[in-house]
């Protein structure tokens, strides 16, 4: 008998499965807009200088592979939540032992993800969770696999815009207690962000129907910068007594395959905090015992050494720059094809990816005639771009317009 005989094939990860098709496509004009990792000039996605000489230091200091906590690194998660809610936030600032906010490290934002969705399910039972329509695809999973029923509210239409007013009337009829994830920048799979106004009214209908928010944030410094990207999860925890908040560092440290992020809880007081960080160190035990701990020691030495943070900084802002500079330069190779101005969001969208706006089947059409490869929703990884082949894409672009 075979043990394994009713165990089925499921289809791959659909944006790995687009992967394979790029390596095995033999054009040398081809393109791989598809996987969201940044990349640079070379089409490498580097190691980030200040990352390696950490590493170095890391290296001849460390002195023990004895676990970490249930929380894993203390230094890691206190410089992590200085990143995120700022040097001076008065959340950590209450008096001695008055904290009102704390790290749990996961490996990876998805991690946190995932801590996070046992934790509603486990600790506040009956909690929906709304969210954002579209999202990045393993938010859905993550949820309604750990048991939670999965809701959504509109982000984007069909005309490819950012559909604020029904996002907020969506809001206004989730029931009371139950959890809204937002997306703190950089929109996954969109690129379209919310503006500070919108920012206020979704706090205005999140506090009065006394929703949970979850903000994920998992570009932080991709978008505008470190303290600009974190404007809106800074006004959330200054105006509301609890929030949960799942970071990673894969993308802004270029850790990727380090796995490092964390989950941050704010709560009402010291004392409930301690609580709820009771129940995440039970649960995350069942899940990973005790995060990995390299990249967080890495993510610690960089934060906690100015020089060493400043380099950092400078790196982020170049990768965010060329980001950017990618954007206006799609924009403008589109331009002698007429087709700049229906494509003119791509300049506004932030962080690595743009809802292009082109269909399932035009996406089809640019693999086929001209191996250009990204996500059937038109979700483009514009991080992926070559500078110098702009015009080439725009006009493999013109050809299916
Ligand atoms: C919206 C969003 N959340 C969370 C993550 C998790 O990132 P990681 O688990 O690689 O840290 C990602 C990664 O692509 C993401 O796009």
């Amino acid at each position: 008998m075979s043990h394994f005989q009713s165990v089925a094939r499921v289809p791959g990860d659909p944006i790995l499965g687009l992967m394979e098709a790029f390596r095995a496509d033999p054009s040398p004009a081809k393109l791989d807009l598809g996987v969201g990792v940044y990349k640079d000039a070379q089409g490498r996605t580097p190691i980030m200088a200040a990352v390696k000489l950490a590493e170095q230091r890391l290296l001849s200091s460390e002195t023990t592979k004895g676990y970490t906590s249930g929380h894993g690194d203390a230094e890691f998660g206190e410089l992590l939540l200085r990143l995120v809610l700022g040097q001076d936030s008065p959340l950590l600032a209450g008096q001695r032992g008055g904290q009102r906010a704390g790290t749990t490290q996961t490996p990876g934002g998805t991690g946190a993800l995932r801590l996070t969705a046992d934790f509603l399910y486990h600790c506040l039972p009956g909690r929906g969770i709304w969210l954002s329509d579209p999202t990045w695809p393993i938010h859905e999973t993550i949820f309604a696999e750990a048991g939670l029923a999965v809701h959504h509210y509109p982000y984007v239409g069909a005309d490819n815009r950012l559909d604020v007013e029904g996002m907020l009337a969506a809001l206004e009829q989730v029931p009371s207690g139950d959890v809204v994830l937002l997306h703190a920048c950089c929109h996954n799979p969109t690129g379209f962000d919310l503006s500070r106004d919108d920012w206020y009214r979704v706090l205005d209908v999140v506090r009065r129907r006394e929703l949970l928010p979850l903000i994920d944030f998992a570009y932080q410094g991709f978008g505008d910068g470190l303290e600009e990207d974190a404007w809106a999860v800074r006004l959330f925890a200054a105006e509301l007594p609890e929030l949960l908040i799942t970071s990673s560092c894969s993308k802004n440290f270029g850790l990727y395959r380090e796995r490092t992020g964390a989950l941050i809880v704010c709560a009402a007081d010291h004392d409930k905090l301690l609580d709820v960080r009771s129940q995440l160190a039970s649960l995350a035990r069942n899940l990973w015992s005790t995060p990995p701990a390299h990249g967080a020691a890495v993510v610690a030495a960089i934060l906690g050494d100015p020089v060493l943070s400043l380099q950092w900084q400078t790196e982020l802002d170049a990768m965010r720059e060329r980001v950017l500079r990618l954007r206006h330069g799609l924009v403008e190779a589109l331009q002698p094809f007429g087709l700049a101005e229906r494509f003119a969001h791509i300049a506004v969208q932030r962080g690595m990816f743009s809802y292009t706006g082109l269909s399932p089947e035009q996406v089809r059409r640019l693999r086929e005639e001209s191996s250009v490869y990204m996500v059937g929703s038109g979700r483009a990884n514009v991080a992926g771009l070559d500078e110098q082949r702009l015009g080439e894409l725009a006009a493999a672009i013109a050809r299916v317009c």
